[in-house]
């Protein structure tokens, strides 16, 4: 099945450069770095050209505003990671996650549903319901980026697991292996493995993917092959890596940020500019893009700018106090 989903929010995969392309126009850019404005300039001509002609469609309403950002670089988005297994540094996933040994995969279905079991890699994912989807990636850590991810809805797979109907929640944990992850300089409190977990009602909307690759590609390690979930309007740390356990619960599962940290991470964690982080505000955000001298911020959008297509799985619920 694919699902197909024109929201204001999406920006369509045919408004993605050519990888080809892009690749090119980042070695351009490269090489006339020094030159400042006229490499600014070039870089909006080449990007037009790159474009499907006619293929920008307006996106109106809470998107507003973000049509001048372009699907990050592939270099921005396989360099720039948080991935605690392979270390603290933003660099430390890209050096270190090459020990990460991905195929053979299995990933455990279990707790309240009538199929449970083990599945291979291979028969969880189907590829009849692989599709491409550009999401903004806001990080709880107030920077953001534009994701041309390659996935398929999480709903799929939770239809065939028929969970039951006491499951309220679905949980999942990342594979922990210190021999392929180890801890280096990062020595948290944190007891491994990484949980992360959604109410089944936002797992199973359709904007919610479970992601299998980046720019058509095969996702690279420090992005979380070979499984990884993304939900668009809640920050990055819900989007858990790596995933080898899928749990139905009828409880709210413990999350690895919200029991390290319960005053600063919320179960929900949803992308809100009205409330703050403790320790930072989150009314803007920097857009990670290398090839630009200067650091850009814009403002953030109430979940992300999906708050159309999502807002009714909040209604009526003080977002202060479930944040
Ligand atoms: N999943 C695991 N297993 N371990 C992690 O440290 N970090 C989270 C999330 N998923 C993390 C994880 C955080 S904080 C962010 S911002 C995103 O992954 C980063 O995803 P990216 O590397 O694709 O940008």
């Amino acid at each position: 099945m694919i699902i197909r989903i024109r929201k204001k929010s999406d920006i369509p995969s045919s408004e993605i450069t050519p990888e080809d392309v892009y690749i090119n126009r980042r070695k351009f850019l490269g090489a006339t770095a020094g030159i400042g404005a006229a490499a600014f300039m070039a870089r909006g001509a080449a990007a037009a050209e790159a474009r499907v002609p006619g293929s920008r469609p307006g996106i109106a309403g809470p998107a507003a505003g973000r049509q001048d950002l372009e699907p990050s670089s592939w270099e921005d988005i396989t360099s720039y990671n948080n991935f605690y297994e392979f270390g603290l540094d933003k660099k430390d996933p890209a050096r270190n996650a090459h020990t990460l040994v991905t195929r053979p995969w299995t990933i455990e279905v279990d707790g309240l549903c009538a199929k449970p079991g083990e599945y291979q890699l291979e028969d969880f994912v189907k590829p009849s319901t692989m599709e491409d989807r550009v999401y903004r990636f806001r990080c709880v850590e107030a920077w953001s980026m534009v994701v041309p991810w390659r996935g398929f809805p999480l709903a799929d797979a939770i239809a065939r697991a028929e969970p039951d109907p006491s499951a309220k929640y679905v949980a999942f944990e990342t594979l922990w292996d210190p021999e392929q992850m180890p801890e280096r300089r990062w020595k948290p409190r944190i007891g491994w493995p990484y949980r992360e977990g959604l109410r089944l009602d936002e797992a199973m909307h359709p904007l919610t993917l479970m992601v299998t690759g980046l720019y058509g590609k095969t996702l690279p390690n420090q992005n979380g092959a070979p499984l990884r979930l993304i939900v668009p309007w809640k920050y990055g740390f819900k989007s858990i890596k790596s995933i080898v356990r899928m749990t139905f619960t009828e409880d709210e599962p413990p999350t690895t940020w919200a029991t390290q940290s319960p005053g600063e991470y919320g179960f929900y964690s949803n992308v809100n500019p009205n409330v703050d982080h403790p320790r930072w505000s989150q009314a803007t955000e920097r857009v990670i893009d290398t090839s630009r001298l200067f650091t850009r911020r814009i403002d953030t959008l109430f979940l992300n700018g999906y708050a159309d297509e999502v807002a009714h799985l909040y209604a009526g619920m003080d977002l202060k106090k479930f944040f």
